[in-house]
């Protein structure tokens, strides 16, 4: 696992938004894999810059999406089909078709999961994940406890989870109780991981992440047996890890002053 460190959020969420970027334009037809949430809002924002301002491509490009909650219709504010669409798939010019997230009103949910897992397969894997990270140290939206060879699946919400993003929602108990969520197994398949965390509250979770060999209690952790993940945060989300040791893990770039 690779760490890099940026003396601030703008500055982290830029550096991801380039290394997608470099990607991408190295190879048009890229399967992205992406995530929701506050930490890579920036990280489309600079992509969405570099469409307009650079030509970035990204016509040819695919998307996979790690997850989306459960009973959400694609056009309800929070559901992640809509975020995607504002955020980044309406603002270049991706193919709507070439963009995908379970669907979280499928009848069969079970079979909804499945159907995911064999659309990435067909589309010959993800090339490049971005992730974000809960406090509680899920990524997609596999709570603690979630095995680390998990597929597709069906999760129920933690706690920790729901207050973290009830607050997004109109009525905090609009939110769903389930989501549907590349599993554990299905992001360390993925050929490269990039996962972003900026900010102070993160700090304590990315401190045990980085000092925890892989458990299911931080499914976080399964990012240690990846072969290509690289861990970028900023100074606040890194503060707790000052004179620790890290096994099994390189911090490429110091660039804290
Ligand atoms: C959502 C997802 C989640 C978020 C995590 C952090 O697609 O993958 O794992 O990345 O909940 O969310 P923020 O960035 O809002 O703190």
């Amino acid at each position: 696992m690779n760490l890099i460190i940026h003396p601030d959020a703008a500055t982290a969420a830029n550096a991801v938004a380039a290394m997608m970027a470099q990607a991408l334009a190295a190879q048009p037809r890229l399967v992205l894999g992406l995530a929701t949430g506050g930490t890579v809002e920036p990280v489309y924002a600079r992509l969405v810059e570099r469409h307009r301002q650079h030509n970035l491509d990204f016509s040819r490009c695919r998307t996979f999406n790690l997850d989306e909650y459960v009973g959400l219709p694609a056009q309800h504010r929070n559901s992640y089909r809509h975020f995607m669409n504002e955020r980044l798939f309406l603002q270049v010019n991706l193919e709507l078709a070439n963009t995908h997230l379970p669907d979280g009103l499928a009848p069969d949910l079970s079979a909804e999961c499945v159907r995911y897992e064999r659309q990435i397969t067909a589309a010959g894997g993800i090339d490049l994940q971005l992730l974000g990270i809960g406090q509680n140290g899920h990524i997609g939206f596999n709570e603690p406890g979630a095995e680390l060879d998990s597929r597709t699946h069906v999760q129920t919400l933690s706690a920790t989870t729901r207050a973290q993003n009830s607050r997004l929602f109109a009525a905090p108990d609009q939110m769903p109780a389930q989501a549907i969520t590349m599993g554990l197994g299905t992001i360390r398949d993925c050929r490269q991981c990039l996962l972003l965390a900026t900010g102070r509250e993160k700090a304590g979770i990315i401190r045990q992440t980085l000092t925890s060999a892989p458990t299911p209690a931080i499914p976080a952790t399964v990012l240690h047996e990846h072969p290509d993940c690289t861990v970028i945060l900023d100074t606040a989300a890194a503060s707790q890890l000052e004179g620790l040791q890290l096994p099994g893990v390189a911090l490429l770039t110091n660039l804290r002053k």
